[in-house]
C-alpha cells in the first residue's frame, strides 16, 4: 500500500508521550526460551510484529500451545523441548533472520525429529552458512542450496556434541545459535567474536542459571556455556525497543519546537549506541535509567527524551560502534543528512545482507530526498546541510527500517512524499503510522 507523509501545518511546544513498538530480539527470545521449557509461561507486553508471529507458528508446529491475547499476554504452554513432536507442514521464518538463525540452533538438536524451513523472498536469498558451517562442527544436518547458505533447508535433528567456534563477525544471531545448540550439548561450547553484538540470549540463560561465562580480552569476547542445560518457564514484561524508539528519537530531534518523550525503553548498552552518536549530534536527547520501574521486565528500562529545536551536528561512528546500532544506521543516515556539517560511518559491511542492501537502499533514500552523500567501499559519508527536502517517491523493497526511515525524512518535505509497500513497517512496529499521527497532531 501506497503512502503518503509530509511535514505537519503547525508545530507544537508541549510533550508528547509515545508508546514505540515492544523489542522484537526480546520478544524472540521469550517465545523460544518459553517453548523449550515444561510448563506455563507468561510473556507481559511482547511485540507482535511479523517477525515474531513467524517465531510463534514455527513453535506451534512442533506442538507447542501458544495462546495470544492481543497485545496485553502471549502465553506459552509446553511439554518441553524432550516432547516436540513431528512437524507436519515446513517452519515458515515468513521475512525474520532471527527465527530462521537462532531456530537452527534448536532443531539441528531435536532427535529423530526432521525439519524443513522457508522464508520469504528477502528471507531466501540472506546467508545461512554462518550459522550452518559451525552447527555441522557440532554434528548438525543441515543441508539446502549452496552448501547450506540458503533456505529452504532440511535438517535431520541429531545428538550435538560442544565444540569451540571461531565467528568473524560480531552478530548476536549467530553467537544465540551456537550458544542454543550448545544448551544440547555435553560439554562447554565456546563462542569467540568480535565483541559489541547484542547480548540478551547470554543474559536469559544467566539468568535461568546456566553455566556461562563471557570473557572480553582487546576485541573480541568469548563466551562459554557448559551444557547440557535445561531452560525454565518465565513470566516476564517485554520492554520498548530501542531500535523502533530510535525512528521517533530523531524526529523529535528534527522538530522545530515540543519534545517526546518514551518510556519503558530497553537499558542495555549493546542496544543503545545509536543514543550515544545522537547525544553528541545534538544537545536534545536524554536517556535516564529507571531502576523501580524496571521491575518485572527481562531486562531494565529508562525513559527516553527528545527536545526539539536543538542545533544538529554531524559525527562519526567507528566500525566497533556498528554493533551496538547495527539497525539503526538508515535512521541515524536520516539525520545526518540535516546536521550541520559531515557525517562518516564506517564498516557498514553487515548492512549488505540484512533484510535488503540497507546500504544501497539508505543511499537510494538519501538521492531521492536531494541529500548529497557518497557510499566508499563500505562506509557512507553524507555532507549534511540539506534544507529543503525534494518530494521523493521511495520503495523500501519491503524492508521495514527502511521505510520507518522513509517515513521520518518525509515528515520535513514541505510537499508530500510516497512510500510504496508502506506496510511492511508490521514486520517489527506494527503501530508506527498511528505513533506518528499522534506526533503530527500534538
Ligand atoms: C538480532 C541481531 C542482529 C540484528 C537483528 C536482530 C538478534 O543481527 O540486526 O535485527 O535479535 O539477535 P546480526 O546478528 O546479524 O547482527
Amino acid at each position: 500500500m501506497k503512502r503518503y507523509l509530509q511535514a505537519p501545518n503547525r508545530s507544537s511546544a508541549a510533550t508528547i508521550s509515545i508508546m514505540a513498538g515492544r523489542d522484537k530480539s526480546l520478544t524472540h527470545r521469550a517465545i523460544m526460551f518459553s517453548s523449550l521449557s515444561e510448563g506455563r509461561s507468561q510473556i507481559h507486553h511482547p511485540l507482535l510484529g511479523a517477525d515474531c508471529l513467524s517465531t510463534i507458528s514455527c513453535f506451534e508446529a512442533l506442538g507447542v500451545k501458544i495462546d495470544v491475547h492481543g497485545d496485553e499476554k502471549v502465553e506459552v504452554l509446553s511439554e518441553g523441548f524432550a516432547k516436540f513432536r513431528q512437524p507436519t507442514r515446513d517452519l515458515d521464518c515468513g521475512n525474520s533472520g532471527t527465527t530462521a538463525r537462532l531456530i537452527l540452533g534448536i532443531l539441528a538438536a531435536q532427535k529423530n525429529l526432521n525439519f524443513r524451513l522457508i522464508g520469504d523472498e528477502s528471507l531466501s536469498k540472506r546467508p545461512m552458512k554462518r550459522v550452518v558451517i559451525p552447527l555441522r562442527k557440532m554434528g548438525a544436518s543441515i543441508e539446502g542450496s549452496d552448501d547450506g547458505n540458503f533456505l529452504p533447508l532440511t535438517i535431520k535433528g541429531q545428538t550435538l556434541h560442544a565444540e569451540t567456534h571461531q565467528v568473524d563477525k560480531a552478530s548476536a544471531q549467530v553467537k544465540s545459535c551456537l550458544l542454543l545448540a550448545g544448551m544440547f550439548s555435553d560439554g562447554t561450547t565456546r563462542v569467540s567474536l568480535p565483541k559489541g553484538s547484542r547480548d540478551h540470549t547470554e543474559r536469559v540463560l544467566q539468568k535461568m542459571g546456566a553455566k556461562l561465562e563471557t570473557r572480553v580480552e582487546g576485541d573480541l569476547e568469548e563466551i562459554a556455556l557448559t551444557g547440557p542445560f535445561k531452560t525454565k518457564s518465565m513470566d516476564v514484561k517485554i520492554p520498548v525497543d530501542p531500535s523502533s524508539a530510535a525512528f521517533f528519537a530523531v524526529l523529535g530531534i528534527l522538530l522545530t519546537e515540543g519534545r517526546i518523550e518514551m518510556p519503558d525503553v530497553l537499558d542495555n548498552a549493546t542496544r543503545t549506541g545509536f543514543m550515544k552518536v545522537l547525544a553528541r549530534m545534538s544537545q536534545g536527547l536524554s536517556f535516564t535509567s529507571n531502576q523501580a520501574q524496571s521491575i518485572g521486565f527481562v531486562e531494565p528500562v529508562g525513559l527516553l527524551a527528545v527536545q526539539g529545536g536543538m542545533p544538529l551536528v554531524g559525527t562519526d561512528i567507528s566500525e566497533e560502534e556498528i554493533p551496538s546500532l547495527v539497525d539503526e544506521i538508515p535512521i541515524l543516515a536520516v539525520a545526518a543528512a540535516f546536521a550541520k556539517g559531515p557525517s562518516l560511518f564506517r564498516g557498514l559491511s553487515e548492512l549488505r545482507v540484512k533484510e535488503s542492501d540497507r546500504l544501497m537502499l539508505t543511499g537510494e533514500l538519501l538521492k531521492a530526498s536531494g541529500a548529497d552523500f557518497e557510499i566508499r567501499g563500505d562506509d557512507l559519508w553524507i555532507a549534511g546541510g540539506l534544507k529543503d527536502v525534494t518530494p521523493f517517491t521511495f520503495d523500501p523493497e519491503g524492508d521495514h527500517r527502511l521505510a520507518m526511515s522513509a517515513a521520518i525524512l518525509a515528515r520535513r518535505c514541505k510537499k508530500p512524499c510516497c512510500i510504496l509497500d508502506s506496510e511492511c513497517v508490521r514486520v517489527s512496529f506494527p503501530n508506527f503510522y498511528e505513533a506518528l499521527g499522534a506526533v503530527d497532531t500534538f
